[in-house]
Parts: C-alpha cells; sequence; structure tokens
C-alpha cells in the first residue's frame, strides 16, 4: 500500500489562502504525477474551506478530509457537524480523536468509537489519532496508553487508518527518534493484529509530530511507517509537497 501523507490544516485558512494552497498543492501533484509520486495525497482544511477546496482538487489525486464529525449523523447540536454532511460538502476522509480534541473537548476514547461508526457509516475513511504526553512517557506508559487508546477507539471490523502522534512532539520542533517511532509502530501494529486479526496487519500507520522535509525521509523510511500526518508544515505547499517527495512505495 502507498503511504499516505495528509495535511492536518488545523483552524487555519480563510478562502484566499486555503485556496492559494490547494491550487499550489493540485499544481506540484500534477507535476510530480510525472514523475510518480510514491504517496496518496490528502488535505484536511477546515470545516468551512472543505467544498471550496474539494471543488479546486476535483478531478485530482488529492483527496479532502474533515478534522472531526459529530458521532450521530444529525441532530439538535449546535455548532457540530454530521459526517454525512463532510462527505455531502467533497470529503473522503475524516481525522478523529486527534490529541487537541481529546484534550481541548475532553474527547474520551467511547465517543471517538461513536465517531468513526458514524464516520465509516457515511462512506468517510476515518483517521484516527493515538498518543501519549510527555508525562506518560517520561514514566514509561506509552505503551499502556497508546494500547488502550486503540482498544477503546477501534469498533470491531475498523479498516480505516491509525496515526500515531506522541503529544509533546505536536507543534513543538521535537520529534520522536527512529528508534522510539519504530518501537512505537511496532508495538502498534502487533496490537492492531490482535484487535482486528488480518486487516490489523496491512492497515497504514501514520506518523504525526514535527514533521518537516529535513526529517521526512528519514521518519518514512522507519519500519511500520505507513505515512505521515502533517500540521505545521502542510500550510506551505513547498514543505507539504517535499515530505510527499519523501514518501516510498511500502
Ligand atoms: P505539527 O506537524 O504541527 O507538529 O502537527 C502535527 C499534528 O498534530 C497533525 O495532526
Amino acid at each position: 500500500m502507498r503511504q499516505l501523507i495528509a495535511g492536518n490544516w488545523k483552524m487555519h485558512g480563510l478562502g484566499a489562502e486555503a485556496a492559494a494552497l490547494a491550487l499550489l498543492i493540485k499544481a506540484g501533484s500534477i507535476r510530480a504525477g510525472a514523475a510518480g509520486l510514491a504517496c496518496e495525497l490528502l488535505v484536511c482544511p477546515p470545516f468551512t474551506q472543505i467544498s471550496n477546496v474539494a471543488a479546486l482538487l476535483a478531478g485530482t489525486a488529492v483527496g479532502v478530509g474533515g478534522q472531526d464529525c459529530h458521532a450521530t449523523a444529525q441532530g439538535a447540536h449546535t455548532g457540530d457537524i454530521g459526517a454525512p454532511m463532510l462527505r455531502d460538502a467533497g470529503a473522503g476522509w475524516v481525522i478523529l480523536g486527534h490529541s487537541e480534541r481529546r484534550q481541548n473537548h475532553r474527547e474520551t476514547d467511547a465517543l471517538v468509537h461513536a465517531k468513526v461508526l458514524a464516520a465509516v457509516a457515511a462512506g468517510l475513511i476515518p483517521i484516527v489519532c493515538v498518543g501519549e504526553t510527555e508525562a506518560e512517557r517520561v514514566s514509561g506508559q506509552q505503551n499502556d496508553v497508546v494500547g488502550g487508546q486503540l482498544a477503546g477507539s477501534l469498533p470491531d471490523g475498523f479498516a480505516g487508518v491509525v496515526a500515531y502522534e506522541p503529544v509533546w512532539a505536536i507543534g513543538t520542533g521535537k520529534t520522536a527518534t527512529e528508534d522510539d517511532v519504530a518501537a512505537m509502530h511496532g508495538f502498534i501494529r502487533q496490537t492492531l493484529r490482535r484487535l482486528l486479526g488480518d486487516v490489523g496487519g496491512t492497515m497504514r500507520i501514520l506518523y504525526g509530530g514535527s514533521v518537516r522535509p529535513a526529517n521526512a525521509v528519514s521518519l518514512l523510511a522507519v519500519a511500520e511507517v505507513g505515512g505521515a500526518l502533517i500540521g505545521g508544515a502542510s500550510l506551505k505547499a513547498e514543505d507539504f509537497l517535499a515530505i510527499a517527495r519523501g514518501a516510498r512505495a511500502a
């Protein structure tokens, strides 16, 4: 399976900026197409830009995703967005359980589990994020934390994507070492096989946390790394595409 290089734009992008970024990524991916980009590309703009960006990227190989959805399809939930609405706006993917949602909105594994079911029912591919805090890593609990998040967040028959994003590496400029990434991705693979059987043996496990053009090639070369989930560097088309050029066909 090709590696997936996904940009999480977080809460960035007014109309003009989002359109300019989408068009630069589109142009870059088309140019790279001749040389054969080894990876699949995805951008996840804020809700308000999904339909604009999806229209600009229609007919290209760049996918579009949301950054969250509600656990039910519709209803009296002021300010929330249902998975069918994301699909209707042109998204094919959705990031769920990002640590910023888990921290800022107190999302639990049980809620993420319900959101995954809602996303799948709407025809979206979920990207479920897991990762430990710095304190949890310092005290050696990272496997327990990540193992618990996987067991609690992934429903039976899950067939989406998992993203390992150590909280201490997000937006900090600190990245996990290649050895730490290899150890954690190996542990996640083993856990996915135990929880999900054969499908857990092949699903993509992305790494996220301060991925930059300068560290992408080495991180993407680590065993069991199926791509990257990129925050800050995904807001510059040049950096996002440089990271994509570092991907390999796994
Ligand atoms: P940064 O790449 O800015 O560290 O963010 C990572 C992230 O949270 C992607 O979801």
